[in-house]
Order: C-alpha cells, then sequence, then structure tokens
C-alpha cells in the first residue's frame, strides 16, 4: 500500500494524512494485500508463537502493532522490540499495547539503523516492510538479522516481491487492483500504490530473497506461502 508516510515531512503540515493512514492502515492493507488478515496474518504469528512462547521477539517494521498485540496475548514474550520508521504509527502501536503486561520496548528508527546484541532472539518478522529498502542496505539487514538470532531462532519474512517476467508482476498488479476496488479502494488510491510499487520499490524475486538468506548463513529456507506477488519464508539459523 502507498507508504508515502515513508518520507516524513515536517508534522505540523502532515500531521492530518498521517493520522488519517494510520486510522484507516489496517482497511488499506486487507484490500492492497489479499490474503493479509485471513491468511498472512495467522500463519505468521502462529510460527512466532510456537517458537517464541517465553522468549525474545524482533519485529522490524512493525506498524500500527497489530501482530505485535497477537503474539504478546498468545505467546506471553519474556521481551518484543517493535521498530518502526514512522512516529505516528509507532504512536499508535504504542496506545494499543500500553495495557499489556510484557516487556516492550519501541524503536523510532529504520529497521537499517536498528543495532542489537549478537544471538538475542528468538524470532524476527518483517511484514511487508523489507520491499521498501535498497538492494545493498537490505543485504546488510538479512546478515544483522541472522546475527541478531539466537541458535535455531527463526526468521519469517513476509514480502511483496517481483518476478524475472515483469509481465507477471503486471498481470498480479492487475489482479490486485481489481481486488482493492472490488473491496472498496479509491480508484485514486489504487493508482497511487501500485506507481509506489511499480516506480519506487525495491521489491525482489524470491530467488534473490533465497541467495540472501544462504548467503548471510540462513538453513532450511521455506517458502510458507504464496499469493499473486506475496510471499511468506521462513529461514533458521
Ligand atoms: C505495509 S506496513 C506493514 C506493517 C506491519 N508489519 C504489518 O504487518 O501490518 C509497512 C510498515 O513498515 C514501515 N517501514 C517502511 N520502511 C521501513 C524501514 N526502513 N524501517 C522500519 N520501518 C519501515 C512503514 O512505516 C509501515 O509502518
Amino acid at each position: 500500500m502507498p507508504e508515502k508516510y515513508n518520507n516524513p515531512s515536517p508534522p505540523e503540515k502532515e500531521s492530518g494524512f498521517y493520522s488519517d493512514i494510520v486510522r484507516r492502515y489496517e482497511t488499506e492493507v486487507n484490500r492492497f494485500v489479499p490474503g493479509y488478515a485471513e491468511e498472512i496474518v495467522p500463519l505468521v504469528t502462529g510460527e512466532v508463537i510456537r517458537k517464541a512462547h517465553n522468549g525474545a521477539v524482533l519485529d522490524l517494521g512493525s506498524g500500527v502493532g497489530n501482530v505485535d498485540e497477537i503474539i504478546i496475548d498468545q505467546a506471553n514474550p519474556q521481551s518484543i522490540d517493535l521498530v518502526e520508521i514512522l512516529e505516528p504509527m509507532i504512536e499508535e502501536s504504542k496506545k494499543r499495547l500500553e495495557d499489556k503486561n510484557s516487556t516492550i520496548r519501541f524503536h523510532e528508527m529504520s529497521a537499517e539503523d536498528f543495532e542489537a546484541e549478537p544471538n538475542s532472539f528468538n524470532a524476527v518478522l518483517s511484514n511487508l516492510v523489507i520491499h521498501n529498502i535498497p538492494y545493498e542496505d537490505k543485504v546488510r539487514l538479512i546478515s544483522n538479522i541472522h546475527k541478531w538470532l539466537k541458535d535455531g531462532g527463526i526468521f519469517i519474512w513476509t514480502d511483496l516481491v517481483s518476478f524475472s517476467d515483469t509481465a507477471e508482476l503486471e498481470r498480479c498488479f492487475e489482479e490486485r487492483k481489481k481486488i482493492a476496488i472490488s473491496m472498496g479502494a479509491t480508484e485514486e488510491f489504487a493508482e497511487e500504490n501500485f506507481k509506489k510499487e511499480r516506480e519506487e520499490d525495491n521489491m525482489i524475486t524470491v530467488e534473490q530473497m533465497t541467495e540472501m538468506l544462504q548467503q548471510a548463513g540462513f538453513q532450511n529456507i521455506e517458502i510458507l506461502w504464496t499469493r499473486y506477488n506475496e510471499v511468506v519464508m521462513r529461514a533458521t539459523k
């Protein structure tokens, strides 16, 4: 979905737009990422919950904290670190999670700038975020994620992907646009979304993701789910 909100401008000028996008986030992500609520979120949270019961979790690009809320409620993690670049999103997640009785740390920064000690986490997740990050920074981030995980820890990487056949990617955009509009998205917002995906995002193919994970030292790399140009992968340290 459009992430104009990735480029913060002066807050006084943009706060209306930001609070609007934050309020609308869960509606829009369901329209623009088919399968998000009914398949991706249960799959991702299920994987993390199984691995991180009483353990340490890191969410890179945590948005409004909806995924983290499920993990906290069901896994009772020892700690959860939320990294989110955008202030209005992280503020929303703070409100959402304020009553939770877990150790929650909020980091308002880019995933690329986050630092942690080696062997810190049982599970790292990043849901629909890394396609925003340029290739070389992605390589460094994936290598850091491997370093930050404990042995046997898992990385659940959900993302929008590209294909070597660009016509296939265009077919996915068309299908997803039809779905978004049938679910109530405006033509204008849909145009904006797919313009961003075409022109600004840094999507890579599943093969490139796999190679990047292998290069970082991950093992047992598996595609858990895929639809259109969306994929959920699991990799183990
Ligand atoms: C499509 S949303 C996904 C949010 C959440 N992970 C989910 O599953 O719903 C992408 C989020 O990643 C954040 N984001 C984008 N680039 C980022 C970066 N480089 N570092 C940290 N967060 C980033 C955006 O601000 C936005 O909140």
